[in-house]
């Protein structure tokens, strides 16, 4: 799975092989169903991602029961990093991450995590004192690869000094480029470490599903505080929204199909997770790895895409404040 072949100094390219073994598209484990598991094996799909503060604690229950049957042929992702303390937090403490791994291990039911992350960079840790707990976790063999989600290009160089990175995990998307502008996809490039954009349909934005009329409980869905599901920034952005649906009517596929092959599209080590919880989606999206984008097809969407900036920030206040830029 990793990137970083002793062999050649960990300088390969990467490749989206070394972090699929069989699928090119994974399927997040925090909003899939439980009757999808044995679909989702029979499709080849053996990547899923999951995390301590998913429920908390339910979703890797979840995914511990589901996958058991099939643990010697799935890549099972989780995170560690939240305080799970009725705030969000920030908890990386080298103590915390060996007592959250038990846990996690006891959850998944098995006896090794294929990937761990940190969900969130700890301020008040620094990252090479993570990066060797997890080395130590992978020494033990209670961790086979270590990546990060939502650090900066700076964090990833200096974890990878310590333990090298096998993943990052950052949301992208057509609507959310970040990764391309703060250097992250540059340095994973460079470094041989894979990319696994969460949010790949943009939280559900690019499905041709949701409109400024769509409501979004503020009970059950965290969208409902995301500046950029407010009626108003729905409204503003139709022509995006707009646009990917007409254009995956003349491709004769869905707009969630093509936002995920335009991912897939754009460098080889990158691997979408696009969550659901709705099996006809699911396999709707598995679909993506069949639709070839042309470099006019490219070409066409980054002009359009261009020429409407996108409105509203991708998650809440607080939340932006743990996500490295
Ligand atoms: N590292 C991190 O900080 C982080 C943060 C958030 C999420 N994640 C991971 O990334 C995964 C994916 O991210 P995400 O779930 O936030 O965003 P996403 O995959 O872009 O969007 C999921 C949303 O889109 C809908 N959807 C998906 N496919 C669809 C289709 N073909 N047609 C219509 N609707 C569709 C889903 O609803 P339905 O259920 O109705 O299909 C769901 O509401 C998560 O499951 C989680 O494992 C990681």
């Amino acid at each position: 799975m990793s990137t970083n072949d002793p062999a050649t100094g960990g300088r390969r390219a990467p490749d989206r092989r070394d972090l699929l073994a069989y699928a090119s598209l994974a399927a997040a484990a925090m909003v899939v169903a439980r009757p999808s598991w044995a679909a989702s094996s029979e499709k080849g799909v053996t990547f899923f991602d999951t995390a301590e503060v998913y429920g908390p604690y339910v979703n890797e229950e979840l995914v511990g029961e589901a996958l058991e049957p099939f643990r010697d042929k799935v890549r099972i992702a989780t995170k560690f990093g939240f305080a799970i303390d009725g705030t969000i937090g920030r908890d990386s403490r080298p103590e915390r991450i060996r007592r959250v791994i038990e846990g996690s291990l006891k959850r998944l039911r098995t006896d090794h995590v294929d990937l761990y992350y940190q969900h969130r960079v700890d301020p008040n840790v620094p990252i090479e004192d993570v990066a060797g707990t997890v080395r130590d976790l992978i020494a033990e063999g209670k961790v086979l690869h270590f990546g990060l989600s939502e650090a900066s290009a700076g964090n990833i160089r200096r974890a990878h000094a310590v333990q090298p990175v096998a993943a990052v995990q950052t949301e992208y998307s057509l609507i959310e480029r970040s990764p391309e502008r703060n250097g992250v996809l540059q340095v994973c490039e460079e470094l041989g470490i894979g990319f696994v954009p969460w949010g790949p349909v943009g939280q559900g934005y690019l499905t041709g599903k949701i409109d400024e009329k769509s409501h979004f409980d503020p009970k059950t869905d965290m969208r409902s505080g995301f500046p950029r599901f407010s009626p108003e920034s729905l409204a503003a952005n139709r022509p995006i929204t707009a646009f990917v649906q007409e254009f995956a009517a003349r491709k004769g596929v869905t707009p969630s199909q093509i936002a995920l092959a335009w991912l897939l599209a754009q460098k080889p080590f990158i691997v979408p997770i696009p969550g659901t919880r709705n099996i006809k989606h699911f396999v709707e999206n598995l679909g993506a790895t069949d639709v070839v984008l042309t470099p006019d097809d490219l070409r066409e969407i980054a002009t359009t895409l261009a020429s409407h900036p996108f409105q509203g920030g991708r998650m809440n206040a607080e939340q932006m404040e743990q996500v490295e830029p």
